[in-house]
């Protein structure tokens, strides 16, 4: 059984799964998360090929009983919780004219409200590492929308906003008892998410997803003493 576990959300894909990877590197269980069953299926046989402790749930994390489920599952498998991986996210543009309520609702649902609902969850595992060992850490995709809005990307901009704001609040509740939590922003990183730009942006120019895994494996590494509320990742020339 790992020493340590966690939990990865939106793992089946692009940041989350080169996260999972750093984490099975590191030696954690993960549970693995996302909303397709095959190509979560797929994503966690390729870790567990290479020899990690890994687990597939698939779940939509706009449904709060899905998201007990994924929580509930990880309990019984691993029995402790070290690391939250907030990171399942969707974009959809529009002018403000054409929103169309549905896809508010699911970026509301998916970018923010998830991420409310697994503190809440975790809350009683993440205390119970932090009482062991004073350094639990949640992360929180959020993006560099999440810290200067984009005109057409308006409510993803506003979802990855409340990210921000809530990894605040949540470093100033939780902080003290150990559990630190942290927001990740980044510009362009090459995953399918970006795949309708990469006409105007070539891949070679994107952030790389495992980029990102490495600043998590960072955080990993920092003593208890230490929080990193968030960091933000630009490609070069990028202007904030
Ligand atoms: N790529 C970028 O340029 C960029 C920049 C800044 C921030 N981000 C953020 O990074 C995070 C990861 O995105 P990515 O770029 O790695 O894209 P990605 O490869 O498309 O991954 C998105 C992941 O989220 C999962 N997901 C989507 N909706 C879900 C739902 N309702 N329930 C459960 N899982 C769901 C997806 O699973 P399914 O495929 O099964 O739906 C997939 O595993 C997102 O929060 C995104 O907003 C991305």
């Amino acid at each position: 059984m790992a020493e340590r576990a966690a939990i990865v959300t939106g793992a089946s894909s692009g940041i989350g799964l080169a996260v999972a990877r750093m984490l099975g590197e590191e030696g954690f269980g993960i549970t693995m998360a996302a909303r397709r069953p095959e190509k979560l299926e797929g994503a966690v046989a390729g870790l567990a090929a290479d020899g990690f402790d890994v687990q597939a749930v698939a779940a939509n994390v706009a449904d709060e009983a899905e998201i007990q489920k994924v929580v509930a599952a990880h309990r019984e498998r691993y029995g402790r919780l070290d690391v939250l991986v907030n990171n399942a996210g969707i974009g959809v543009g529009a002018t403000v004219g054409e929103i169309d309520t549905k896809r508010l609702d699911m970026q509301l649902d998916i970018n923010l409200r998830s991420i409310v609902l697994f503190y809440r969850e975790s809350l009683e595992m993440l205390k119970a590492a932090a009482a062991e060992h004073k350094n639990a850490l949640v992360v929180n995709t959020s993006s560099i929308s999440g810290k200067r809005a984009e005109g057409w990307l308006s409510v993803y901009s506003a979802t990855k906003h409340g990210v921000v704001g809530w990894t605040e609040a949540m470093n100033k509740e939780l902080g003290p008892s150990g559990i630190k939590s942290t927001a990740l922003c980044p510009a362009f990183v090459d995953t399918p998410m970006t795949d309708f730009v990469k006409e105007h942006v070539a891949a070679e120019e994107m952030i790389r997803p495992e980029d990102i895994a490495e600043s998590v494996r960072y955080l990993l590494k920092t003593s208890p003493a230490c929080v990193v509320p968030e960091i933000m990742f630009l490609r070069p020339g990028d202007a904030l």
